[in-house]
């Protein structure tokens, strides 16, 4: 009898489970269904929102593959709430990490490393006194975030916007400089427009050329051009040189930012950057510098932790309306992501 029970157990139980399997199966099924057909909204959305039109129907069906999965990796980040900073589906949504990084990121970190083998003086050395935080958007040293579009002159761009903070300290003035002048002009060497550059060699470059136009008289296209000689003859802003932050040093990296916004290079290649929405990044990132930016201020939240205040230059919908805050004081004295690796000002 007791044999008996037991297979009547087991087939009762295999009943009810297999009812339950099938139920939930049809839920599935059908809550996933759903799922597709919201996702396809979302797409559409998604598209006329940053006015994106594919050539294809192909195309927009694996673009559509891509979207499907950035969203899905990017809800479970969020969801999982491990880390102080959250992502979003912004303009890169449809695009793989891989694609991501050949667009846009072309700091030129390997011609650095022998570059930088010969180091500048650092007139900020002896600077003693620090302030718990500054934001140098608040001082009116910032002009507003800029956005490169699908050209890899990152580094024209953080460049221009050192010079930008220099200028108004030195003068008084905000002006916006042009990018498009280093992309056309500065062409000699390692600058090559789209296809990367270094902004010490920028700042060589406008040092030697007498001064940069600004963004007005110069405006930016996001491609390589011709070089305009008139343009490029009218200088509304000028450096005397630059100067590198020693390496491997955040203390240093901060006696500089205390000064003026200076421009760094860190590893910007990771999906969590890519999709960064706010709150202080922390990583997954390494230090293969690929990507040029302009710290413009630090400071610390009210749990304590310290970050650096990043200007980039992809628009204002990426990130904290254009920025990043990215941590400060982190064990590796290379700073995170690299961000006390290969910092530099201009000089005036
Ligand atoms: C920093 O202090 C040292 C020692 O007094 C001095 O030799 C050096 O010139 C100072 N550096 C700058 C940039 O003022």
């Amino acid at each position: 009898m007791g044999f008996i029970n037991k297979w009547q157990f087991v087939y009762l139980a295999l009943v009810i489970s297999l009812g339950t399997w099938a139920k939930y199966n049809v839920e599935a099924t059908s809550r996933s269904l759903q799922d597709a057909s919201t996702l396809k909204i979302r797409h559409e959305e998604w598209m006329s929102r940053h006015g994106i039109v594919y050539k294809d129907a192909d195309e927009k069906a694996k673009r559509f593959e891509i979207f499907k999965e950035n969203v899905a990796r990017i809800e479970a980040f969020n969801r999982a709430a491990i880390k102080p900073y959250k992502l979003g589906i912004n303009k890169f949504a449809d695009l793989t990490n891989e694609e991501f990084i050949t667009k846009r990121n072309k700091f030129k970190a390997h011609v650095c490393d022998s570059g930088r083998a010969i180091s500048t003086s650092f007139k900020y050395e002896n600077v003693t006194s620090v302030p718990s935080a500054l934001d140098w958007r608040k001082k009116g040293a910032v002009t507003p975030v800029k956005d490169q579009g699908q050209c890899g002159c990152c580094w024209a761009f953080s460049t221009v916007a050192a010079m930008e903070g220099i200028t108004k300290l030195s003068t008084g003035k905000l002006l916006s400089l042009s990018e498009q002048e280093l992309v056309d002009c500065d062409v000699k060497g390692e600058d090559q427009g789209c296809n990367g550059g270094l902004m010490d060699e920028a700042f060589k470059f406008i040092q030697h050329n007498g001064g940069l136009t600004t963004e007005a008289n110069y405006p930016y296209e996001g491609v390589d051009g011709t070089c305009n000689a008139k343009k490029e003859a009218t200088h509304a802003a000028k450096i005397t040189g630059y100067e590198d932050v020693p390496a491997n040093s955040e203390k240093d990296l901060l006696k500089a930012v205390t000064h003026q916004p200076v421009s760094v290079a860190i590893d910007a290649s990771g999906f969590e950057f890519q999709f960064y929405s706010g709150g202080v990044f922390t990583g997954a990132c390494g230090t293969n510098l690929d990507h040029g930016v302009t710290a413009v201020g630090y400071g610390a939240t009210k749990d304590g932790t310290k970050y650096w205040l990043v200007k980039n230059s992809w628009g204002k919908q990426w990130g904290e309306k254009g920025y990043i805050r990215m941590q400060r004081d982190v064990d590796a004295k290379e700073g995170l992501c690299g961000i006390a690796m290969m910092a530099s000002y201009p000089t005036a």
